[in-house]
C-alpha cells in the first residue's frame, strides 16, 4: 500500500469498525434515510475505500467509495451537521479523489438528489458535470425522489 493511501494529512485516515458508532451517529443525523450498520459493515468487509475526516477529539466525516477498472464511484460523502459550511466537505472530497487517482482511477461517478443543492454545488464547484437522471432513485417522504448522475475526468 501507498504511503498516500496509508494516511494523509489533515485528520484524514481509513475508517475502521471502531469508528461506525461515531460514523452512525452523523449519517442519522444527516439522512432521511441513513445507511443502517450492516451497510458499512459490508462497505468495509467488502473492501470498498472508506476514509474518515476527524478533529483532535472526533470524527467529523466520512465518506466511501468504490474504485474498479479506473472508475471510483461515490457511494457517500457526509458532514457532521455541526461542522458544515467550513470547507470540510470539500477537503474530505478532494482527499477521496486524490485516493482514487493513486488507485488509477481515471473518472469519478456519483449520484446526488435533485433537492440536494448543497451537495450539488461543491460537486459541480469541484469539476463535476451532470451527465444524465435516475427517475425515481430515492425514496422520499412523498414517493420518490430523482437523482442527478454527475461525472468528473481524474
Ligand atoms: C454536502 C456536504 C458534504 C457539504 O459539506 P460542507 O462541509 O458543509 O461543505 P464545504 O463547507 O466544504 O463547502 C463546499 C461547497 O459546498 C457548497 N455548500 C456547502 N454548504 C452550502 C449551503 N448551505 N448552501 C449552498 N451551497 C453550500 C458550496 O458550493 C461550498 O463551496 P463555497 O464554500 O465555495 O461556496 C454536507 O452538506 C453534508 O454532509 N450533507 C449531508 C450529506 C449529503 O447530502 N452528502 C452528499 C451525498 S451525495
Amino acid at each position: 500500500m501507498s504511503a498516500a493511501l496509508k494516511q494523509s494529512a489533515g485528520g484524514f485516515r481509513r475508517m475502521t469498525e471502531q469508528d461506525l458508532p461515531a460514523v452512525i451517529g452523523i449519517e442519522q443525523r444527516s439522512y432521511q434515510f441513513p445507511w443502517t450498520r450492516n451497510i458499512f459493515r459490508d462497505c468495509l468487509r467488502h473492501g470498498h475505500s472508506a476514509w474518515v475526516l476527524e478533529t483532535d477529539q472526533d470524527i467529523i466525516g466520512y465518506g466511501v467509495m468504490s474504485v474498479l477498472v479506473q472508475e471510483c464511484h461515490i457511494l457517500n460523502l457526509c458532514i457532521d451537521p455541526d461542522h458544515r459550511g467550513q470547507g470540510k466537505g470539500r477537503q474530505l472530497l478532494e482527499e477521496m479523489l486524490i485516493i482514487a487517482r493513486v488507485n488509477e482511477a481515471d473518472s469519478a461517478f456519483l449520484e446526488v438528489r435533485t433537492s440536494n443543492f448543497q451537495a450539488l454545488s461543491l460537486y459541480l464547484s469541484e469539476g463535476f458535470r451532470e451527465i444524465g437522471t435516475r427517475r425515481n432513485y430515492y425514496p422520499a417522504q412523498l414517493g420518490r425522489e430523482d437523482a442527478v448522475i454527475l461525472a468528473k475526468r481524474l
